[in-house]
C-alpha cells in the first residue's frame, strides 16, 4: 500500500515563516557553516554581554566537551519577561485553566508575571538561595510552577522539577541526588477531580532527606496540612512582603539552568543538566519555527511542567517568544472527553500540542465529544513523546483538525532540550507516523549494530553526529556516566537510544527505543527502575520487566517475578506488588501484567535473556531465535504456557 502524503497547502506555503525553499537553504547553511548560522540565530536572545565564540564541541573521547556561546552572558527570566514589558506588558502571558471547569480561569499578563517572579525571586534570596544552588519543585500545573522556574532562572538557582505524580520515594531520591536544600510544593494537587497529597508526600520524602531545611508551601486547595515549625512557610504570605523589583543575575551561557531527572536503561534516573544560553536559543527557535509561531497567537502545549515538554513548550519557548501560553491543571477526560476541545474554544487556541496517548484515549470515546465543539480557532496540531500510529494521526487530522490543520510530529528527548526532527508546517509534506526531517543544525545518521553508516533508505540506530545548542551538557554529579551513556556506543556520535527508518524521500520514522527504556503513555521509564522496585519487596527474589504493546498507553509494563522460596504467589500478592510499585515510583509505573514464574530464562553464565522475555511480553512467540545458550530451555516453554491474559 502506498503511504499517504499530505502536501503543504498553498496557503501555508505562502503565509508560513519557513517554506520549502527557505528550509533547504537554512538547513544547508546550518550544517555547512554552523558558526555563521548560529551567530545569527542566537540574536533572538538578549545578551547582556555578547558572545564571541559560537561553538566548541567534540563528541570524541580525547577532547570531549560541549559548549555554546561560552563567553556570552544573559538572564533567561529577563528574556522571558522584562524585554516584553514595553511592547506587550498588558498582554496575557499565562492563561490558566483549572481542573474543575467551574473554577474561574486565571489570566496573567506579562507585567503581572514579571512582578510575581521578582517577588518570589526575592523570597528565595531571603531564604538564602544562591547562584548555582538546586531548588526542587514539586508542584501541580498551576502558574506558580512557572513563577518558581523563572524566579530560579532570575537569580541563577538551578531548578529540578519532580513530576507531581511521583511518589515520596522517587521524590526523595531526586532531592538527595542533587543535594537540594529547598523544596517548593503545594498543599494538594488536583487532577480529574482527585486530590494528590503533595505536602504529605513531601513530609514523607523529607524523612529520608537530611539536606532540606526549607519548604515553601502554596495553598492551592486550601487543605489543612502539617506545617513544620522553622522549616515550612506559606507561599503567598511570604512572597507578599517581598519587593516587586529583582535585578536579573548575569549568567554565563554555560551556567546551569535546570536539572530534570529521566530514566535510562540502567540504574537510577539520571539528572539531565541543561545550561542557559544554548537552551534559550534552542527552545525559542524551535518553538517559533516548528509551530510557525507569530506574535499574538494562543499556544497550548498540554504537557505537564514535570516533563521536558512542559519546560520547553509550556514555559521557556513560548515566553521567550512573547506568546500567550495555556496551562491546564487537569486531564483530557474530566469531567468528560470534550474537555480539551472546550478549552480550545474557550481560549481560542490556535496551536495545540499533545501526546498520542491522550489522543488515543479520546479517540476511543467516539467522535461526538469532539464534533460538538467548534475548534474553528485551531490552525496547527502537534504530537510528541512517542510514535503516533497512523489511526491516531488520521483521527487527529480529520476529526480534531477537520482536515485543515497540519500535524507536526516532533521527535526529541529530555536530553535534546527541544525538537530535533519534525515537519515545518509551511515546508514539509506530511506522512502520517513520520517525524519527517531534521531541524536546523541537526545531523541524524543511521548506523547498523557494528557502527557502520547506512546510506539512503534503511533501518538502524539513530545517532546525531554534531552538537546543537540545546543539547544536555552532563549528568548531574556524574560526567563519566554522561560520556558512557551517550558517546561510547558509537565513537564520535550522540546515541539517542532510538531505532529509526529512513525512507526514499529522506524522511525519518522513529521505530521506538532499542535499549531497556520503555515509553508508557509518553513517559519514559527504565525497566531497571521497575525491577529494582519489585525486588525491594520482601517476598520477591527476582524480577525482569519488559514493554508490551498497549492500545492506549503505547507500551504497557510486563513484569516477570520470581518469589522467595517459601512464598506461594497468588492474586493477593499480585495486587500487593502492583500497589508496591505505585508506592515506590508512582502510578505511571503500574505494572499491567505480572507473571509469576519459578525461574527466569538465563544463559549458563547467569544473564537473563531479555530478548526472549520481550517476545513473550509482545505475545510474539512464533520465532524466539536461538535459545541454545539457555541453561534450562524448559523455562521458556513454561513461561509461554502460563502467560496471563492482560486485564
Ligand atoms: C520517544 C520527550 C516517536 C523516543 C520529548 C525518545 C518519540 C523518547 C517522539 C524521549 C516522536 C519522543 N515519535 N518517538 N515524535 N517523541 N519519542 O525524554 O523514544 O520523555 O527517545 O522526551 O520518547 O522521551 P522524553
Amino acid at each position: 500500500m502506498a503511504e499517504a502524503v499530505y502536501p503543504v497547502s498553498a496557503e501555508w506555503a505562502r503565509d508560513a515563516l519557513i517554506d520549502e525553499g527557505r528550509y533547504r537553504e537554512m538547513y544547508e547553511r546550518s550544517v555547512s557553516d554552523p558558526e555563521s548560522f548560529w551567530r545569527e540565530e542566537a540574536q533572538r536572545v538578549d545578551w547582556m554581554r555578547p558572545f564571541t565564540v559560537v561553538k566548541q564541541t567534540s563528541f570524541h573521547e580525547d577532547d570531549f566537551g560541549i559548549s555554546w556561546f561560552t563567553d556570552g552572558t544573559l538572564n533567561l527570566s529577563a528574556n522571558c519577561l522584562d524585554r516584553h514589558l514595553a511592547a506587550r506588558g498588558e498582554e496575557i502571558a499565562i492563561l490558566w485553566e483549572a481542573d474543575d471547569p467551574s473554577t474561574p480561569e486565571r489570566r496573567i499578563t506579562y507585567r503581572q508575571l514579571h512582578e510575581q517572579v521578582c517577588r518570589f525571586a526575592n523570597l528565595l534570596k531571603s531564604k538564602g538561595v544562591r547562584k548555582g544552588e538546586r531548588v526542587t519543585i514539586y508542584l501541580p500545573m498551576v502558574p506558580e510552577a512557572a513563577v518558581a522556574m523563572l524566579a530560579c532562572a532570575r537569580i541563577g538557582a538551578i531548578h529540578s522539577i519532580v513530576f507531581a505524580g511521583f511518589s515520596p520515594e522517587a521524590l526523595a531520591g531526586r532531592i538527595t541526588d542533587c543535594d537540594s536544600r529547598i523544596v517548593l510544593t503545594a498543599d494538594e494537587g488536583l487532577r480529574g477531580g482527585k486530590k494528590i497529597p503533595l505536602k504529605t508526600n513531601v513530609d514523607e520524602a523529607l524523612k529520608e532527606c537530611a539536606c532540606v531545611d526549607t519548604v515553601i508551601v502554596l495553598a492551592h486547595t486550601g487543605a489543612d496540612v502539617h506545617m513544620e515549625d522553622g522549616r515550612d512557610c506559606d507561599w503567598a504570605s511570604a512572597a507578599e512582603g517581598q519587593s516587586a523589583e529583582c535585578e536579573p543575575a548575569e549568567m554565563n551561557a554555560e551556567d546551569p539552568l535546570f536539572i530534570l531527572y529521566t530514566s535510562g536503561s540502567t540504574g537510577k534516573p539520571k539528572g539531565v543538566l541543561h545550561t542557559t544560553g544554548g537552551y534559550a536559543v534552542w527552545a525559542s527557535m524551535t518553538h517559533e519555527y516548528v509551530f510557525d509561531y507569530k506574535p499574538g497567537q494562543i499556544f497550548w502545549c498540554a504537557a505537564d511542567v514535570g516533563w521536558v515538554t512542559g519546560h520547553s513548550y509550556v514555559v521557556y519557548g513560548p515566553l521567550m517568544n512573547g506568546a500567550t501560553t495555556v496551562m491546564f491543571e487537569g486531564v483530557p477526560n474530566h469531567p468528560d472527553p470534550s474537555r480539551f476541545w472546550q478549552i480550545v474554544d474557550k481560549f481560542g487556541v490556535e496551536i495545540f500540542y499533545a501526546a498520542p496517548t491522550a489522543l488515543r484515549s479520546l479517540m476511543r470515546e467516539g467522535d461526538e465529544w469532539v464534533r460538538k465543539t467548534s475548534r474553528k480557532s485551531l490552525r496547527l496540531l502537534g504530537s510528541v513523546g512517542e510514535p503516533i500510529n497512523p489511526e491516531a494521526w488520521g483521527w487527529y487530522h480529520e476529526v480534531v483538525g477537520e482536515g485543515r490543520c497540519p500535524i507536526v510530529d516532533t521527535w526529541w528527548q529530555t536530553e535534546t532540550g527541544g525538537v530535533m526532527i519534525s515537519p515545518l508546517p509551511g515546508a514539509t509534506a506530511l506522512k502520517p507516523g513520520s517525524a519527517t526531517r531534521p531541524m536546523f543544525g541537526v545531523q541524524p545518521r543511521l548506523l547498523d549494530s557494528d557502527g557502520r553508516e547506512i546510506d539512503g533508505a534503511g533501518d538502524g540506530c539513530l545517532v546525531i553526529t554534531d552538537s546543537w545548542p540545546g543539547q544536555m551538557r552532563t549528568v548531574w554529579g556524574d560526567h563519566e556516566r554522561f560520556f558512557q551513556t551517550y558517546f561510547s556506543t558509537f565513537k564520535g556520535a550522540y546515541f539517542t537510544g532510538d531505532g529509526c527508518r529512513r525512507d526514499e524521500d529522506g524522511y525519518y520514522w522513529i521505530t521506538g527505543r532499542i535499549d531497556d527504556v520503555i515509553n508508557v503513555s509518553g513517559h519514559r521509564l527504565g525497566t531497571a527502575e521497575v525491577e529494582s522496585a519489585l525486588v525491594a519487596h520482601a517476598k520477591v527474589a527476582e524480577a525482569a520487566v519488559v514493554g508490551m504493546p498497549h492500545d492506549i498507553k503505547g507500551q504497557g509494563i510486563y513484569a516477570f517475578v520470581t518469589t522467595n522460596a517459601e512464598v506461594e504467589p497468588d492474586e493477593d500478592l499480585r495486587k500487593a506488588l502492583v500497589a508496591w510499585v505505585r508506592h515506590e515510583i508512582g502510578p505511571i509505573a503500574t505494572p499491567d501484567v505480572i507473571q509469576f514464574t519459578p525461574a527466569l530464562p538465563k544463559t549458563r553464565s547467569g544473564k537473563i535473556m531479555r530478548r526472549i522475555l520481550r517476545k513473550i511480553g509482545e505475545n510474539d512467540v512464533s520465532n524466539l531465535g536461538d535459545t541454545s545458550t539457555l541453561a534450562d530451555p524448559s523455562v521458556v516453554d513454561s513461561l509461554i504456557a502460563n502467560r496471563p491474559q492482560p486485564a
